[in-house]
């Protein structure tokens, strides 16, 4: 079916916070963090609230597209402003919006389970969805844990996603959780997260690369044909563990981790932005979009620019 991504947004917090900054207070030092995870500053501040209503509004304008124009708002995010009601409310009623709203929770896989129920909402007869990824990760980490503190930050990306009979961006699907991993990455309410960040890469590696060798089959393609990978930016080495495994050159991953962390359900509009901002978006070209996270739950798209 016809599903086309027409437009793309992003919302960053005004404070950088780079390695070095971090190292005065806690026992690490831009040089572990850049070689273990390839991050080298992040963002913190704002709200998911106030993240997503910039992404929601600049994804709006770059589609050339009013409120009245949008059936359904959906936020990705795991760090929601309040329990009730969903942050995807607030957000819609800030842009103007009267459509309905709600929130979806996949941890980092969560911009793409959105991105899968907005392509169902347009099977069933809505034209437009304001898809939108959104973290304020920081008001849930320990600063005094190193384990988390580096990787964790703040952010939003939004895209657009129109019915077009004539077009289909969306060429294959693969999603699934695993709930046996659940205290592997974990977040109590009122709590802060922890996690066993050798576990998670092991899993992360395995579940991304599975579910990505059988996305592409589901679209027949191979990796070969492949122009980028943008994948969920939680660690560089796992990114290039993927890649190589795949039989993707590095030449062909987005990387934004360096410059924004682990924004979670931000990550992947995150990085498709930084892949447009470098000319790598081209028309006709295969991308897949694959993330992991927190469940543990993946998602990987084989999609195709129009
Ligand atoms: N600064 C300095 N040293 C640190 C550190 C930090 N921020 N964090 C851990 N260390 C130390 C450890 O204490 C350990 O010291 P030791 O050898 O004296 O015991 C050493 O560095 C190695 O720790 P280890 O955990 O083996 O490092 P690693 O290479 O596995 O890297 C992660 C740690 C967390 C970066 C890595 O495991 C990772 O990225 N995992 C995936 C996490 C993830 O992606 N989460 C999000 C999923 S959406």
């Amino acid at each position: 079916m016809g599903v086309r991504f027409k437009g793309w947004g992003i919302g960053l917090p005004d404070r950088i916070v780079t390695n070095d900054e971090l190292s005065l207070t806690l026992d690490t030092s831009d040089e572990w963090i850049s070689e273990r995870t390839g991050i080298r500053q992040r963002y913190v501040g704002g709200t998911a609230r106030s993240l997503g209503v910039i992404a929601g509004r600049n994804a709006m304008a770059d589609a050339g597209v009013e409120p009245e124009d949008i059936d359904f708002c959906l936020l990705a995010t795991t760090s929601p402003d309040r329990m009730a009601p969903a942050t995807a409310v607030l957000i819609a009623n800030d842009l103007g919006l009267t459509c309905p709203a709600m929130d979806v929770n996949a941890a980092c896989s969560g911009f793409m389970y959105a991105v899968r129920v907005a392509q169902g909402l347009l099977e069933t007869g809505n034209k437009r969805i304001l898809v939108i990824g959104a973290e304020h990760l920081s008001k849930w980490v320990d600063w005094t844990d190193r384990n988390i503190a580096v990787l964790l930050a703040d952010g939003g990306g939004a895209a657009i996603l129109e019915y077009d009979p004539d077009v289909n961006d969306v060429l294959s699907f693969v999603l699934g959780a695993d709930g046996s991993g659940a205290d592997l990455l974990t977040c109590e309410h009122e709590g802060t997260f922890t996690m066993d960040g050798r576990e998670v890469f092991r899993r992360a590696v395995r579940v991304v690369v599975d579910s990505s060798q059988r996305a592409l089959e589901l679209a027949g393609i191979t990796a070969d044909d492949l122009a980028l990978i943008i994948p969920h930016q939680a660690n560089i080495r796992i990114i290039q563990a993927v890649a190589d495994r795949l039989g993707i050159g590095m030449d062909r991953a987005v990387i934004a981790l360096d410059r924004y962390g682990n924004t979670s359900s931000a990550s992947i509009p995150l990085a498709f932005d930084v892949a447009r901002t470098e000319g790598r978006i081209k028309t006709g070209d295969y991308a897949l979009l694959t993330g992991f996270g927190a469940g543990m739950t993946w998602a990987s798209s084989v999609v195709k620019w129009s």
